[in-house]
Protein backbone atom coordinates (compact mmCIF):
# COMPACT_ATOMS: atom_id res chain seq x y z
CA UNK A 1 0.00 0.00 0.00
CA UNK A 2 2.89 2.30 1.15
CA UNK A 3 4.78 1.58 -2.29
CA UNK A 4 1.50 1.87 -4.18
CA UNK A 5 1.63 5.65 -2.89
CA UNK A 6 5.02 5.90 -2.93
CA UNK A 7 4.90 5.08 -6.86
CA UNK A 8 2.37 7.48 -7.25
CA UNK A 9 3.76 10.70 -6.11
CA UNK A 10 7.07 9.76 -8.03
CA UNK A 11 5.22 8.95 -10.85
CA UNK A 12 3.91 13.02 -10.50
CA UNK A 13 7.34 13.33 -9.54
CA UNK A 14 8.80 11.91 -13.00
CA UNK A 15 6.42 13.64 -14.97
CA UNK A 16 7.55 17.43 -13.35
CA UNK A 17 11.46 16.47 -13.79
CA UNK A 18 10.21 15.11 -17.09
CA UNK A 19 9.20 18.78 -18.17
CA UNK A 20 12.22 20.67 -17.41
CA UNK A 21 14.42 18.59 -19.65
CA UNK A 22 15.37 18.07 -22.89
CA UNK A 23 11.71 17.17 -24.17
CA UNK A 24 10.35 20.64 -22.77
CA UNK A 25 10.17 21.85 -26.01
CA UNK A 26 6.97 19.64 -26.70
CA UNK A 27 8.98 16.39 -26.93
CA UNK A 28 6.96 13.35 -26.58
CA UNK A 29 8.30 12.57 -23.04
CA UNK A 30 5.79 15.17 -21.41
CA UNK A 31 2.84 12.75 -21.51
CA UNK A 32 0.93 11.61 -18.60
CA UNK A 33 0.87 7.69 -18.96
CA UNK A 34 2.02 6.19 -15.15
CA UNK A 35 3.20 2.92 -16.85
CA UNK A 36 6.96 4.28 -15.56
CA UNK A 37 5.78 3.92 -11.73
CA UNK A 38 3.48 0.98 -12.05
CA UNK A 39 6.80 -0.20 -12.85
CA UNK A 40 8.14 1.15 -9.84
CA UNK A 41 5.74 -0.21 -7.49
CA UNK A 42 6.48 -3.46 -8.82
CA UNK A 43 10.15 -3.32 -8.76
CA UNK A 44 11.33 -6.29 -6.16
CA UNK A 45 15.00 -7.52 -6.19
CA UNK A 46 15.42 -10.52 -7.61
CA UNK A 47 16.06 -13.38 -5.52
CA UNK A 48 20.02 -14.07 -6.04
CA UNK A 49 21.29 -13.26 -9.19
CA UNK A 50 24.60 -11.52 -7.88
CA UNK A 51 27.20 -11.94 -11.04
CA UNK A 52 30.66 -12.04 -10.15
CA UNK A 53 32.16 -11.56 -13.64
CA UNK A 54 31.77 -8.36 -15.62
CA UNK A 55 28.87 -9.15 -18.22
CA UNK A 56 29.59 -10.35 -21.38
CA UNK A 57 28.11 -7.76 -23.89
CA UNK A 58 24.24 -7.65 -23.99
CA UNK A 59 24.63 -9.77 -20.77
CA UNK A 60 22.48 -8.30 -17.52
CA UNK A 61 23.34 -7.70 -14.05
CA UNK A 62 20.63 -7.48 -11.72
CA UNK A 63 20.93 -6.47 -8.23
CA UNK A 64 21.78 -8.72 -5.92
CA UNK A 65 19.75 -10.13 -3.21
CA UNK A 66 20.90 -8.30 -0.16
CA UNK A 67 20.71 -4.82 -1.82
CA UNK A 68 17.02 -4.54 -1.27
CA UNK A 69 15.60 -2.64 -4.50
CA UNK A 70 14.15 0.71 -2.87
CA UNK A 71 14.83 2.87 -5.44
CA UNK A 72 13.49 1.62 -8.23
CA UNK A 73 14.59 0.07 -11.58
CA UNK A 74 17.52 1.86 -13.98
CA UNK A 75 19.03 0.54 -16.88
CA UNK A 76 22.31 1.13 -18.00
CA UNK A 77 23.14 0.75 -21.40
CA UNK A 78 26.97 0.92 -22.67
CA UNK A 79 28.24 0.70 -25.90
CA UNK A 80 30.91 -2.19 -25.95
CA UNK A 81 33.47 -3.82 -23.38
CA UNK A 82 35.79 -3.66 -26.46
CA UNK A 83 37.05 0.04 -25.36
CA UNK A 84 38.32 -0.32 -22.14
CA UNK A 85 36.41 2.29 -20.29
CA UNK A 86 33.12 1.52 -20.69
CA UNK A 87 33.99 -1.61 -18.73
CA UNK A 88 34.68 0.39 -15.97
CA UNK A 89 31.68 3.45 -16.47
CA UNK A 90 29.25 0.20 -16.41
CA UNK A 91 30.69 -1.08 -13.25
CA UNK A 92 30.78 1.89 -11.40
CA UNK A 93 27.72 2.66 -12.46
CA UNK A 94 25.94 -0.73 -11.79
CA UNK A 95 27.86 -0.99 -8.18
CA UNK A 96 26.65 3.14 -7.39
CA UNK A 97 22.97 2.28 -8.40
CA UNK A 98 22.93 -0.76 -6.51
CA UNK A 99 24.92 0.66 -3.00
CA UNK A 100 22.31 3.18 -3.01
CA UNK A 101 18.96 0.54 -3.38
CA UNK A 102 18.19 0.42 -6.87
CA UNK A 103 17.80 -2.58 -9.04
CA UNK A 104 19.99 -2.61 -12.48
CA UNK A 105 20.12 -3.94 -16.02
CA UNK A 106 23.40 -3.30 -17.50
CA UNK A 107 23.95 -4.29 -20.76
CA UNK A 108 26.67 -3.54 -23.23
CA UNK A 109 26.29 -3.89 -27.20
CA UNK A 110 29.14 -4.40 -28.80
CA UNK A 111 29.39 -1.23 -30.91
CA UNK A 112 26.73 -2.23 -32.94
CA UNK A 113 23.68 0.36 -32.44
CA UNK A 114 20.47 -2.06 -34.03
CA UNK A 115 21.60 -4.12 -30.81
CA UNK A 116 21.39 -1.41 -28.56
CA UNK A 117 17.82 -0.13 -29.65
CA UNK A 118 17.12 -3.55 -28.65
CA UNK A 119 18.51 -3.54 -25.57
CA UNK A 120 17.15 -0.27 -24.40
CA UNK A 121 13.58 -1.92 -25.42
CA UNK A 122 14.29 -4.26 -23.69
CA UNK A 123 14.84 -2.88 -20.29
CA UNK A 124 11.70 -0.30 -21.62
CA UNK A 125 9.69 -4.13 -21.10
CA UNK A 126 11.23 -5.20 -18.22
CA UNK A 127 9.38 -2.22 -16.20
CA UNK A 128 12.81 0.12 -16.14
CA UNK A 129 12.01 4.00 -13.91
CA UNK A 130 15.05 5.25 -15.63
CA UNK A 131 17.58 5.36 -18.66
CA UNK A 132 21.01 5.50 -18.71
CA UNK A 133 22.61 5.86 -22.07
CA UNK A 134 25.99 6.02 -23.50
CA UNK A 135 25.18 5.96 -27.15
CA UNK A 136 26.91 4.09 -29.97
CA UNK A 137 26.02 6.00 -32.70
CA UNK A 138 23.98 9.65 -31.42
CA UNK A 139 21.34 9.51 -34.03
CA UNK A 140 20.49 5.94 -34.31
CA UNK A 141 18.29 5.26 -31.28
CA UNK A 142 15.56 7.03 -32.19
CA UNK A 143 12.96 4.30 -31.97
CA UNK A 144 14.24 3.04 -28.31
CA UNK A 145 14.02 6.78 -27.15
CA UNK A 146 10.59 7.83 -28.72
CA UNK A 147 9.27 4.34 -26.87
CA UNK A 148 11.12 5.63 -23.82
CA UNK A 149 9.10 9.00 -23.70
CA UNK A 150 5.96 7.30 -24.84
CA UNK A 151 6.46 5.14 -21.38
CA UNK A 152 7.10 8.23 -19.76
CA UNK A 153 10.62 6.55 -18.90
CA UNK A 154 13.46 9.67 -17.98
CA UNK A 155 16.51 9.24 -19.94
CA UNK A 156 20.34 10.67 -18.92
CA UNK A 157 22.35 10.56 -21.54
CA UNK A 158 25.65 9.76 -20.19
CA UNK A 159 29.02 10.54 -21.45
CA UNK A 160 27.79 10.61 -24.99
CA UNK A 161 24.53 12.65 -26.24
CA UNK A 162 21.88 11.51 -27.97
CA UNK A 163 19.94 13.24 -30.61
CA UNK A 164 16.35 13.16 -29.25
CA UNK A 165 14.62 15.01 -27.55
CA UNK A 166 13.35 12.26 -25.33
CA UNK A 167 17.10 13.06 -23.65
CA UNK A 168 16.21 14.85 -19.88
CA UNK A 169 19.89 15.51 -19.12
CA UNK A 170 22.92 14.99 -19.98
CA UNK A 171 26.50 13.73 -17.99
CA UNK A 172 29.22 14.24 -19.45
CA UNK A 173 32.71 15.23 -18.99
CA UNK A 174 33.57 19.14 -20.58
CA UNK A 175 34.61 17.50 -24.13
CA UNK A 176 35.75 20.94 -25.77
CA UNK A 177 38.19 21.13 -22.94
CA UNK A 178 39.50 17.57 -23.40
CA UNK A 179 40.38 18.86 -26.91
CA UNK A 180 41.93 22.06 -26.25
CA UNK A 181 44.21 20.53 -23.36
CA UNK A 182 45.86 17.90 -26.28
CA UNK A 183 46.03 21.28 -28.09
CA UNK A 184 47.37 23.23 -25.42
CA UNK A 185 49.83 20.54 -24.10
CA UNK A 186 51.75 20.36 -27.93
CA UNK A 187 51.85 24.09 -27.81
CA UNK A 188 53.79 24.00 -24.31
CA UNK A 189 55.87 21.55 -25.10
CA UNK A 190 56.93 22.53 -28.09
CA UNK A 191 56.74 26.37 -26.90
CA UNK A 192 55.52 27.10 -30.35
CA UNK A 193 54.39 30.87 -29.21
CA UNK A 194 58.56 31.40 -29.39
CA UNK A 195 59.69 28.67 -32.48
CA UNK A 196 60.44 31.64 -34.32
CA UNK A 197 61.21 29.76 -38.04
CA UNK A 198 61.26 26.32 -36.51
CA UNK A 199 58.51 23.91 -38.77
CA UNK A 200 57.32 21.00 -36.79
CA UNK A 201 55.40 17.76 -38.73
CA UNK A 202 51.94 17.46 -37.09
CA UNK A 203 49.64 14.55 -37.74
CA UNK A 204 46.25 13.63 -36.49
CA UNK A 205 43.85 10.85 -35.56
CA UNK A 206 40.28 12.27 -34.36
CA UNK A 207 37.34 9.87 -33.42
CA UNK A 208 34.28 8.06 -34.71
CA UNK A 209 31.98 10.09 -36.44
CA UNK A 210 29.05 8.59 -35.14
CA UNK A 211 30.11 9.48 -31.35
CA UNK A 212 28.93 13.21 -31.13
CA UNK A 213 31.66 13.84 -28.68
CA UNK A 214 34.43 13.17 -31.31
CA UNK A 215 33.94 16.52 -33.12
CA UNK A 216 34.06 18.48 -29.99
CA UNK A 217 37.31 16.71 -28.84
CA UNK A 218 38.84 17.35 -32.57
CA UNK A 219 37.54 21.00 -32.13
CA UNK A 220 39.21 21.73 -28.95
CA UNK A 221 42.33 21.01 -29.91
CA UNK A 222 42.38 22.47 -33.66
CA UNK A 223 41.15 25.33 -32.66
CA UNK A 224 43.99 25.38 -30.01
CA UNK A 225 46.53 24.65 -33.24
CA UNK A 226 45.03 26.51 -35.75
CA UNK A 227 46.72 29.50 -35.37
CA UNK A 228 50.14 27.54 -35.33
CA UNK A 229 49.14 26.14 -38.69
CA UNK A 230 48.46 28.57 -40.46
CA UNK A 231 51.38 30.24 -39.16
CA UNK A 232 53.45 27.79 -41.06
CA UNK A 233 55.23 26.18 -37.30
CA UNK A 234 52.82 23.49 -37.60
CA UNK A 235 52.99 21.55 -40.40
CA UNK A 236 50.34 18.66 -41.52
CA UNK A 237 52.90 17.09 -44.13
CA UNK A 238 49.86 14.33 -45.22
CA UNK A 239 47.84 17.17 -45.97
CA UNK A 240 44.98 15.22 -43.81
CA UNK A 241 43.39 17.77 -41.93
CA UNK A 242 39.70 17.38 -41.83
CA UNK A 243 37.43 15.99 -39.62
CA UNK A 244 36.21 12.93 -41.96
CA UNK A 245 39.34 12.70 -43.29
CA UNK A 246 40.87 11.58 -39.59
CA UNK A 247 38.18 10.22 -37.99
CA UNK A 248 38.37 6.51 -36.95
CA UNK A 249 35.03 4.49 -37.51
CA UNK A 250 34.70 2.99 -33.85
CA UNK A 251 37.45 4.71 -32.67
CA UNK A 252 39.13 1.43 -33.49
CA UNK A 253 42.68 0.90 -32.42
CA UNK A 254 43.64 -1.11 -35.89
CA UNK A 255 41.39 1.09 -38.01
CA UNK A 256 44.02 4.05 -36.32
CA UNK A 257 47.15 1.85 -36.71
CA UNK A 258 46.26 1.42 -40.17
CA UNK A 259 45.96 4.72 -41.21
CA UNK A 260 48.95 5.63 -39.49
CA UNK A 261 51.02 2.74 -41.33
CA UNK A 262 49.63 4.69 -44.80
CA UNK A 263 50.84 8.24 -43.35
CA UNK A 264 53.88 7.20 -42.33
CA UNK A 265 54.98 4.62 -45.36
CA UNK A 266 53.75 7.64 -47.93
CA UNK A 267 55.04 10.59 -45.94
CA UNK A 268 57.61 9.79 -43.62
CA UNK A 269 59.72 7.02 -45.51
CA UNK A 270 62.36 9.37 -46.71
CA UNK A 271 63.78 10.55 -43.59
CA UNK A 272 60.85 13.16 -42.71
CA UNK A 273 60.93 14.12 -39.31
CA UNK A 274 57.56 13.26 -37.59
CA UNK A 275 57.25 15.42 -34.26
CA UNK A 276 54.03 15.61 -33.02
CA UNK A 277 50.34 12.85 -33.64
CA UNK A 278 47.28 14.49 -32.14
CA UNK A 279 45.33 11.22 -30.95
CA UNK A 280 41.67 12.34 -29.78
CA UNK A 281 41.23 9.54 -27.13
CA UNK A 282 43.94 6.19 -26.19
CA UNK A 283 42.28 3.63 -28.10
CA UNK A 284 43.20 5.25 -30.96
CA UNK A 285 46.91 6.89 -29.57
CA UNK A 286 47.17 2.98 -28.72
CA UNK A 287 47.58 1.95 -32.87
CA UNK A 288 49.25 5.19 -33.42
CA UNK A 289 52.07 4.47 -31.20
CA UNK A 290 52.07 1.25 -32.52
CA UNK A 291 52.98 2.18 -35.92
CA UNK A 292 55.56 4.89 -34.73
CA UNK A 293 57.43 2.72 -33.30
CA UNK A 294 57.21 -0.11 -35.59
CA UNK A 295 57.09 1.74 -38.85
CA UNK A 296 58.69 5.28 -38.11
CA UNK A 297 62.00 5.15 -39.79
CA UNK A 298 63.23 8.70 -37.60
CA UNK A 299 64.25 8.12 -34.31
CA UNK A 300 63.30 11.26 -32.60
CA UNK A 301 60.33 10.55 -29.88
CA UNK A 302 57.16 11.74 -31.35
CA UNK A 303 54.83 13.73 -29.02
CA UNK A 304 51.22 11.48 -28.86
CA UNK A 305 48.41 12.75 -26.99
CA UNK A 306 45.32 10.91 -25.95
CA UNK A 307 42.45 10.87 -23.33
CA UNK A 308 41.24 8.12 -20.62
CA UNK A 309 43.86 7.24 -19.09
CA UNK A 310 43.15 3.40 -20.24
CA UNK A 311 45.95 0.66 -18.70
CA UNK A 312 47.99 -0.36 -21.90
CA UNK A 313 48.58 3.73 -22.46
CA UNK A 314 49.42 4.91 -19.60
CA UNK A 315 52.27 2.31 -19.51
CA UNK A 316 52.98 3.60 -22.67
CA UNK A 317 53.54 6.85 -21.17
CA UNK A 318 56.00 5.29 -18.72
CA UNK A 319 58.09 3.77 -21.44
CA UNK A 320 57.62 7.21 -23.57
CA UNK A 321 55.99 5.68 -26.03
CA UNK A 322 52.49 8.41 -25.24
CA UNK A 323 53.22 11.68 -23.88
CA UNK A 324 49.86 12.66 -22.38
CA UNK A 325 46.47 11.13 -22.17
CA UNK A 326 43.49 13.66 -20.38
CA UNK A 327 42.05 11.60 -17.79
CA UNK A 328 38.09 11.28 -16.97
CA UNK A 329 37.98 9.93 -13.77
CA UNK A 330 34.54 7.97 -14.73
CA UNK A 331 34.11 6.68 -11.41
CA UNK A 332 33.38 10.51 -10.52
CA UNK A 333 31.09 10.37 -13.71
CA UNK A 334 28.61 7.93 -11.99
CA UNK A 335 28.47 9.73 -8.92
CA UNK A 336 27.24 12.75 -10.87
CA UNK A 337 24.70 10.44 -12.77
CA UNK A 338 23.32 8.93 -9.54
CA UNK A 339 22.93 12.11 -8.24
CA UNK A 340 21.26 13.41 -11.35
CA UNK A 341 19.27 9.81 -11.07
CA UNK A 342 18.00 10.46 -7.64
CA UNK A 343 16.89 14.05 -8.31
CA UNK A 344 14.94 13.37 -10.78
CA UNK A 345 13.25 10.56 -9.58
CA UNK A 346 12.38 12.68 -6.33
CA UNK A 347 10.94 15.57 -8.66
CA UNK A 348 13.94 17.90 -7.23
CA UNK A 349 14.91 21.22 -8.59
CA UNK A 350 17.38 20.33 -11.31
CA UNK A 351 20.38 23.32 -11.84
CA UNK A 352 23.36 23.90 -10.46
CA UNK A 353 22.23 23.80 -6.82
CA UNK A 354 22.46 20.24 -6.79
CA UNK A 355 26.37 19.89 -7.59
CA UNK A 356 27.13 20.31 -3.92
CA UNK A 357 25.32 17.14 -3.10
CA UNK A 358 27.73 15.18 -5.63
CA UNK A 359 30.58 16.12 -4.13
CA UNK A 360 32.34 16.55 -7.04
CA UNK A 361 33.59 19.44 -8.99
CA UNK A 362 31.22 19.64 -12.36
CA UNK A 363 29.41 22.89 -14.16
CA UNK A 364 25.93 23.07 -15.09
CA UNK A 365 25.35 24.23 -18.24
CA UNK A 366 22.41 25.00 -19.84
CA UNK A 367 23.68 26.34 -23.49
CA UNK A 368 26.40 24.04 -25.06
CA UNK A 369 24.56 21.04 -25.84
CA UNK A 370 21.43 20.79 -28.30
CA UNK A 371 19.44 17.57 -28.62
CA UNK A 372 17.92 18.75 -32.02
CA UNK A 373 18.24 22.47 -33.11
CA UNK A 374 17.30 25.03 -30.96
CA UNK A 375 16.33 22.32 -27.99
CA UNK A 376 18.98 22.88 -25.21
CA UNK A 377 20.31 20.32 -23.09
CA UNK A 378 21.02 20.51 -19.41
CA UNK A 379 23.94 19.13 -18.19
CA UNK A 380 26.18 18.57 -15.65
CA UNK A 381 29.61 18.64 -16.84
CA UNK A 382 32.89 17.28 -15.35
CA UNK A 383 36.46 18.70 -15.36
CA UNK A 384 39.29 16.47 -17.25
CA UNK A 385 43.02 16.98 -16.37
CA UNK A 386 46.15 16.37 -18.09
CA UNK A 387 47.94 13.09 -17.23
CA UNK A 388 51.94 12.62 -18.10
CA UNK A 389 54.84 10.82 -16.58
CA UNK A 390 55.34 13.44 -13.95
CA UNK A 391 52.20 13.20 -12.25
CA UNK A 392 50.78 9.92 -12.47
CA UNK A 393 51.01 9.47 -8.71
CA UNK A 394 47.58 11.79 -9.05
CA UNK A 395 45.91 8.33 -10.69
CA UNK A 396 46.99 6.19 -7.54
CA UNK A 397 45.57 9.50 -5.36
CA UNK A 398 42.15 9.03 -6.91
CA UNK A 399 42.38 5.28 -5.35
CA UNK A 400 41.21 3.80 -8.97
CA UNK A 401 45.18 2.60 -9.72
CA UNK A 402 47.85 1.06 -8.00
CA UNK A 403 50.91 1.27 -9.08
CA UNK A 404 53.16 -1.79 -9.10
CA UNK A 405 57.03 -1.85 -8.09
CA UNK A 406 57.63 -1.97 -12.25
CA UNK A 407 56.11 1.67 -11.90
CA UNK A 408 53.49 0.15 -14.62
CA UNK A 409 49.48 0.92 -13.26
CA UNK A 410 46.79 -1.39 -13.18
CA UNK A 411 43.40 0.03 -12.80
CA UNK A 412 41.85 -1.39 -9.45
C1 LIG B 1 34.49 9.09 -24.69
C2 LIG B 1 35.98 8.90 -24.58
C3 LIG B 1 36.37 7.57 -25.21
C4 LIG B 1 35.72 7.35 -26.57
C5 LIG B 1 35.93 5.94 -27.06
C6 LIG B 1 34.05 8.93 -26.12
O1 LIG B 1 32.70 9.16 -26.26
O2 LIG B 1 34.12 10.36 -24.18
O3 LIG B 1 36.37 8.95 -23.24
O4 LIG B 1 37.75 7.52 -25.35
O5 LIG B 1 34.35 7.60 -26.52
O6 LIG B 1 35.53 5.01 -26.14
Amino acid sequence: MKKKLLGALLSVAMVASLLVGCGSDGGAATTTSDSASDAQTETEAPADNSEAEAPADDAEAEAPADTASTGGKIGISMPTQSLERWNRDGAYLDEQFKAAGFETILTFSDNDSGRQVNDIQNMLADGVDLLIVAAIDGEALNTAMNEAADANVPVIAYDRLIMNDAVSYYVSFDNYTVGKLQGEFIVEQLDLANAGDTVYNLEITAGDPADNNAGYFYNGAVDTLKPYIDAGTLNIVSGQMDFDTVATAQWNTDTALERAQNVLSSYYADGTQLDVWLCSNDSTALGVAQAVTSDYAGSNSVLITGQDGDEANLKNIVDGVQTMTVYKNVSNESIVTLGLAKAMLAGDTIDESLIPSFGIECAYDTESYETSEGNKCPSFLLVPNVITKDNLQELVDTGLYTMGDDGYLSAN
